[in-house]
């Protein structure tokens, strides 16, 4: 497996690694700093960051590595250069390259020319690092026996929902998504590999518009912006009255185990998409959620690096 560029490109053994690994770099962040040594990692982004970009720039720098952070407006594929030949340039000065854009057509392109690995750091349909931090910061609160649990999403069936279920299905979970239906339900091309990924697995994927029965028993509620990078401004009205319903409140958190989370890949909007006491309360775990990001990108880049992933062949 030479990149990451879809969540569902990554194996369950493939997962399995990049967890211990990223476990050991939070007690020992600086345990491989030979890895990236002499070596310069771009970052190329043309949608806003906070979280990935600083988990990535820490992530090479405790390899060893140089991180060259690109904006999408600096770089001449602003002016018409094509991905093809953007991607063969940055080949010839980097050992990776983590984009976040829009069309994840555009990140596959970038992976196909690109002679070093390319990393899908968020695209409109898909964010498989930030499931790595999920799961990890999941796996630190319940343990590795997840069965009898379930992890629900609620919210707008977009890539974080996407990635929910596809993540859920490779690692054998019991995963709901609860969104509104019509607009803003998942792609129904997301669930159909979920659930193709889920019959090899023995996951259990369920897609619901009805987010009491979605929280209820559950051990995770996980939340999401409502109005993302990738969504046009024209929309706001009528998204956020048609999602209204589905905010993570207390009464909601009320319906899950007695021992449940509350997860978020941030940045939230309280008394949006979910209520200041659920976020800053003592079944928060966004913090540690957050601080994951730069351990997972560390693992994922020291093993694609050292070509120790094998896909989800
Ligand atoms: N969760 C996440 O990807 O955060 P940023 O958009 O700040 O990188
Ligand atoms: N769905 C959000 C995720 C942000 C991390 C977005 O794409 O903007």
């Amino acid at each position: 497996m030479k990149d990451l560029l879809r969540t569902e490109d990554l194996s369950r053994a493939d997962v399995e690694l990049l967890l211990d690994t990223a476990a050991d770099f939070a007690k020992n962040p600086l345990r491989s700093t030979d890895a990236l040594a002499n070596k310069s990692v771009a970052i190329y982004m043309t949608k806003s960051s906070t979280r990935t970009r600083l988990a990535s720039e820490t992530a090479v720098a405790h390899l060893g590595g140089h991180p060259m952070f690109l904006r999408g407006e600096d770089l001449q594929i602003g002016r018409g250069e094509t991905i093809a030949d953007t991607a063969r340039v940055i080949s010839g000065f980097a050992s990776a390259l983590i984009v976040r854009t829009f069309a994840q057509s555009d990140v596959d392109e970038l992976g196909k020319w690109a002679t070093i690995p390319v990393i899908n750091a968020l695209t409109d349909d898909d964010h498989p690092t930030q499931l790595l931090a999920d799961w990890l910061t999941i796996r630190e609160v319940f343990g590795s026996d997840i069965s009898g649990r379930k992890f629900t999403y609620i919210g707008d069936g977009n890539n974080m929902a996407n990635a929910w279920m596809t993540m859920g299905a490779i690692l054998g979970a019991h995963v709901v998504v609860a969104t509104p239906g019509g607009k803003w339900a998942p792609n129904p091309l997301a669930i159909t590999t979920a659930e193709k990924i889920a019959k090899g697995s023995g996951a259990k994927i369920e897609v619901l518009t009805d987010p009491q029965a979605a929280a209820k028993d559950s051990s995770v509620l996980y939340s999401d912006v409502w109005m993302s990078m990738g969504d046009s401004e024209s929309v706001r009205t009528e998204k956020l009255a048609a999602l209204a319903p589905y905010a993570i409140t207390q009464e909601l958190m009320n319906l899950t185990t007695t021992d449940s989370i509350f997860m978020h890949c941030l940045p939230a909007h309280r008394g949006e998409e979910v209520a200041a006491e659920v976020i800053d309360g003592p079944k928060s775990v966004v913090w540690r959620e957050a601080y994951h990001r730069r351990t997972t990108i560390q693992a994922i880049l020291y093993h694609l690096n050292r070509g120790e992933l094998t896909g989800n062949i």
